[in-house]
């Protein structure tokens, strides 16, 4: 079976892409920062890279019959100082920069770059650009500092075509796992049978369960067709009050309080990145539903259904 070699494979997404793969056959390199030894899985090895010294393992890049690239930062678990906005920067910048010159100086047959982006691309729903079904692929960055970032990382994969290799970018949207992010942060307070929402809770969130969203970065290394950029989010985004009240009635049958967390208190907790939070971004996934990829979990009750079902919880 090929070989796919996923950059950030330590990482949520990589994880569940990794158990997605394995279970198909396919052998995986998971290229990280640290070195992995001790871990033994069936079809899964493990690499190392060093960015800052522009270091990659060559048998990695030679064995690897396609690429996942989702390495960076982590962008809504720190504060965005200056100093940490140029990591979230760098991360994905150096880190595709140095895959690039991989595939130039080391001999390989990889066939395709399928790389991670996000809809932090784009703007506020509040903009006369808005169509029926929300932000587009052709549609411009947004100028904060998320759309600036995702406009550098896109841009700095291109030369991957210029090597004669495919190249598939997916603007993520917000991913729904039980291994962590989002959903384990909105999951948080109903621990104490709180339900935050959070600002008004009217600001849509363009949400894909990790299932989905993996199952799409394999569909896109199967099928050929597939190029140029994509918005993985499913086909039914929802605002986050709604989700965060469907996730308590699920969690909590009838014993939460729902609680607004106030503009001002969210942006004394997190800064600047409070803007991400209260931000309403509809995005259309039309462009990959029309080559034919069908989700499994396409609406919010479905994907928090399974997402706290009682055996995945144990
Ligand atoms: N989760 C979401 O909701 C979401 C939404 C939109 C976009 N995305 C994007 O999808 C990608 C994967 O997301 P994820 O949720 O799986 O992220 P994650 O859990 O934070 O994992 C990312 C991986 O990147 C590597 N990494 C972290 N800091 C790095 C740095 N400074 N330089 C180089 N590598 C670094 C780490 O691997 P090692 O420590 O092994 O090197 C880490 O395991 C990310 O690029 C993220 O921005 C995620």
């Amino acid at each position: 079976m090929p070989v796919v070699l996923i950059t950030g494979g330590t990482g949520l997404i990589g994880k569940n892409l990794t158990s997605h793969l394995v279970a198909k056959g396919y052998q995986v390199i998971i290229v990280s920062r640290k070195s992995i030894r001790d871990v033994e899985k069936p079809l899964v090895s493990y690499s190392t890279w060093n960015i800052e010294e522009e270091k990659i393992e060559k048998n990695a890049i030679a064995k690897a019959d396609y690429i996942i690239h989702l390495a960076g930062a982590a962008v809504m678990d720190k504060r965005w100082t200056k100093k940490y906005k140029q990591e979230i920067i760098d991360s994905r910048i150096k880190s595709t920069n140095l895959l690039i010159k991989a595939l130039h100086d080391i001999p390989n047959h990889v066939k395709a770059v399928i790389s991670a982006s996000a809809i932090g691309w784009y703007g506020s729903d509040h903009t006369p650009l808005l169509h029926k079904d929300g932000f587009i692929e052709t549609d411009p960055a947004d100028e904060n500092f998320l759309g600036e970032t995702c406009k550098r990382w896109e841009e700095s994969l291109h030369p991957v075509i210029q090597l004669n290799k495919r190249l598939v970018k997916f603007r993520f949207g917000i991913v729904l796992s039980i291994e962590g992010g989002a959903l384990a942060e909105f999951k948080k307070p109903l621990r104490f049978g709180i339900a935050a929402i959070l600002g008004s809770g009217k600001q849509i969130i363009s949400w894909i369960h990790a299932d989905d969203l993996c199952r799409m970065l394999i569909y896109a290394l199967e099928n050929e067709q597939l190029s140029e950029t994509y918005n993985a989010v499913a086909p039914l985004p929802v605002n986050n009050k709604k989700l965060i009240l469907k996730l308590a009635k699920l969690i909590r049958g009838q014993f939460y309080i729902p609680v607004h967390v106030p503009k001002f208190v969210l942006k004394l907790i997190l800064g600047e990145r409070c803007i991400e939070i209260l931000k309403s971004t509809t995005v259309s996934n039309e462009k990959i539903k029309g080559t034919g990829f069908t989700f499994l979990y396409p609406t919010i009750d479905a994907a928090l259904k399974e997402l706290t079902n009682k055996k995945n919880q144990a």
